[in-house]
Order: C-alpha cells, then sequence, then structure tokens
C-alpha cells in the first residue's frame, strides 16, 4: 500500500513534471503574447526567453534605462536567480540598451545617441556639436529636432552634467 508519504512524492514528482510541461509548452504562447513588446532586434529572443519567468516581459521593459542601470538591473536579476551564459547575457544586455535605453544627452557616445534616439549619425554628431544641454527642450537648438520630436524623445533622455564640466570644477 502507498502511505502517504508515497503519494506526496508521487504528486510533487507529477506537479513538477506538470509545471516543467506547462512552463514549457507556454513559452512558445509567452513569446508570441509578449512579443508584441519587443521591438525586433538581435536579443529579442534571448530576452523572451529568460526575462519572462518570475515576472511579465510588462514588467521588463516598463522603462527605458541608461546602459549603466541595465546592467546594475541585470545584475540585480543574477541575484534574485537569474541564470544565463556569457554570451546571452551579452545579447540581453545589448538588446535591452539599444532597444529600451536611455541616453545622457550631454555625455552619451554618437552610438548611444544613433541607436536610443534612432538619428543618423549626422543628427548625432549635430547634437554634440550643441552641447551643453541644460534642459531636454535645449534640443530645438539641434536642426532636426522641433517640438513634436522633443516631446517624443523625452523619456529616452537624461542630462548630467557635461564631464568636462565636472572635471573644471574640482
Ligand atoms: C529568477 C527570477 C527572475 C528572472 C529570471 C528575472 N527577474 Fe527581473 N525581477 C525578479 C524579481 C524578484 C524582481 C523584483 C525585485 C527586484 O527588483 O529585484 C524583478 C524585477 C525586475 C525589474 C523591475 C525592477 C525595478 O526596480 O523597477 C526589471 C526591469 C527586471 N526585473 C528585469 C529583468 C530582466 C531584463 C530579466 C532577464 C534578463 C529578468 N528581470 C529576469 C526576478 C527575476
Amino acid at each position: 500500500m502507498m502511505g502517504f508519504r508515497g503519494i506526496a512524492t508521487v504528486a510533487a514528482v507529477l506537479n513538477i513534471v506538470i509545471v516543467t510541461r506547462a512552463s514549457e509548452r507556454s513559452f512558445d504562447e509567452r513569446l508570441q503574447a509578449g512579443t508584441p513588446l519587443l521591438p525586433a532586434g538581435a536579443g529579442k529572443e534571448a530576452v523572451a526567453k529568460f526575462c519572462d519567468d518570475c515576472h511579465g516581459l510588462a514588467t521588463t521593459v516598463a522603462r527605458r534605462h541608461l546602459s549603466s542601470e541595465w546592467r546594475e538591473l541585470l545584475d540585480k536579476m543574477y541575484v534574485n536567480g537569474l541564470s544565463v551564459n556569457d554570451d546571452e547575457d551579452a545579447k540581453i544586455f545589448a538588446y535591452l540598451t539599444d532597444r529600451f535605453g536611455k541616453v545622457d544627452l550631454n555625455n552619451g557616445s554618437v552610438q548611444e545617441l544613433r541607436s536610443v534616439l534612432e538619428i543618423t549619425k549626422e543628427q548625432a554628431d549635430a547634437v554634440i556639436a550643441a552641447r551643453p544641454f541644460a534642459v531636454v527642450a535645449d534640443l530645438a537648438r539641434v536642426s532636426g529636432f522641433d517640438d513634436k520630436k522633443i516631446a517624443a524623445l523625452r523619456d529616452r533622455v537624461v542630462i548630467t552634467p557635461a564631464k568636462a564640466s565636472i572635471k573644471k570644477l574640482f
């Protein structure tokens, strides 16, 4: 006769099997359901695969972050139990900083300005030439940035004092 313990063990094993199957099966479904949240880009699959387990993708991409903040967030996720290899980490980091990035108008690189603001190299160069910025609205000084475009980009930019001027202070 199977005692209570035996039944509990079988139930636990069944539970693991069922839960594993359910999450495997639902991965495709979740990929389908979640990908509208994820614009195209290399690394999209890795994010859909690894960043949808403990909380939904909606939490993952709720807000844009600077690349330094994404690095800190990913490191926090490792503490939470995330497990991916270096290659996957690099893909996830590149995707998130590119598609869900923020850029510092006074200190960001040409590449960061281009990918986060989705502008051309010429426009990124023009932004750099117009530094320093005190407020986001100062972008109006750069040709091609009208009020509408600036409003659309507002959640993608931060402004910190230009590094050169910090140096001058000390
Ligand atoms: C093992 C579970 C787990 C996995 C896998 C996981 N997370 Fe999380 N995540 C958490 C927990 C727990 C929280 C809430 C506590 C916290 O902020 O650390 C969270 C919160 C977050 C938040 C909100 C944090 C904030 O302060 O607003 C973001 C963004 C996030 N995760 C991104 C990711 C990304 C990107 C991935 C995939 C690379 C990922 N997570 C994978 C457990 C996980």
